[in-house]
């Protein structure tokens, strides 16, 4: 009987597993559970019997691969499938595939209520500002961007994109103005959402050059990638500059060096932006369709391997 398992460290909400369980099921496979799993050996003895599996921001290696001497297809539920490696799964005619848009309006939601969150001091008492009127930029205008854009301009926010691979059109008609290179964006941001996924390309890009752009008093804020920041210049240019901030759900490297800029630095103790019951439904069971579509039907629509 085909096996399917999700391998979750940080497990999707009850009501998403039984989601996928039904579907799993109901296509007359077998579906097993990892859940919050401490020590890795524990995912490498999970996977050697199954054909199918189920990740979400959980490093699938080689090593998992070469465990794995059954696996047909593994789905990353989410966007970003900077946890697979690629070329092991190619190497071994393993389907990789992402389940994209899937979370995007519970990212894009977080990345709008970190805004708020230091806009307002914190939640302290002290005098805060507000979003409207205040400048946004957006670095990189996919699933997640375009929504933050959306839901931004209701709040009144002015906003301005960048990304190389839209065409300028398709921003400009959600009345969001576009950048004519990252220079211009992060020189015109009172806030600044990165959505760049982490590859060879973007990892530490977002570095001393462009944040030391940024106008007086701005804010980064990431849902993104951790990889994409330069740490050691976000560390320099927070001790630099008194007046930047920097917001993430996903803690830096040098987390413990960047908490001496508290309460400009705040970081989520765990990674949350798609931690939505909704946000896990979606992208639960879009996953378990695609293995279903893909082992019944051969479908490989969201397959990002070669
Ligand atoms: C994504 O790439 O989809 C998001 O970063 C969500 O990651 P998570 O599944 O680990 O919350």
């Amino acid at each position: 009987m085909t096996k399917v398992l999700i391998a979750t460290d940080k497990p999707f909400s009850p009501v998403a597993v039984n989601g996928i369980r039904n579907i799993i099921e109901g296509a007359g496979f077998e579906l097993a559970l990892l859940e919050k799993y401490t020590d890795v050996k524990d995912f490498y003895a999970a996977v050697t019997d199954v054909d199918a599996l189920i990740v979400r921001s959980d490093k699938v290696t080689k090593e998992v691969i070469d465990a794995a001497s059954k696996l047909k297809i593994v789905v990353r539920a989410g966007a970003g499938y900077d946890n697979l490696d690629l070329d092991a799964c190619t190497a071994k005619r393993i389907v990789a595939m992402n389940t994209p848009g899937q979370n995007s309006n519970a990212v894009a939601e977080l990345a709008l209520g970190f805004m708020i969150y230091m806009a307002r001091t914190c939640f302290t008492p002290a005098t805060g500002s507000e979003l409207s009127g205040k400048r946004l930029g957006i670095h990189a205008y996919g699933n997640v961007g375009r929504l933050v854009a959306q839901k931004a301009k209701a709040l009144g926010m002015d906003i301005i994109a960048f990304d190389p691979f839209i065409p300028a059109e398709a921003i400009t008609k959600d009345g969001v103005k576009v950048a004519k290179n990252l220079e211009e964006l992060y020189s015109n941001s009172d806030y600044l959402s990165l959505h760049i996924p982490a590859t060879a390309e973007t990892k530490e890009s977002i570095n001393y050059n462009f944040l030391s752009l940024m106008p007086k008093g701005a804010c980064l804020v990431n849902t993104a990638r951790k990889e994409v920041i330069n740490e050691a210049d976000m560390e320099k240019i927070l001790a630099e500059r008194t007046d930047l901030k920097y917001i993430t759900d996903i803690a830096a490297g040098n987390n413990d060096a960047l908490m001496a800029f508290a309460p400009r630095y705040f970081a989520t103790p765990k990674k949350m932006g798609a931690q939505t019951s909704e946000a896990n439904v979606n992208a639960g069971l879009a996953a378990a369709n695609q293995i279903v579509d893909f082992i019944k039907n051969g479908v490989t629509k969201f397959k990002v391997n070669k």
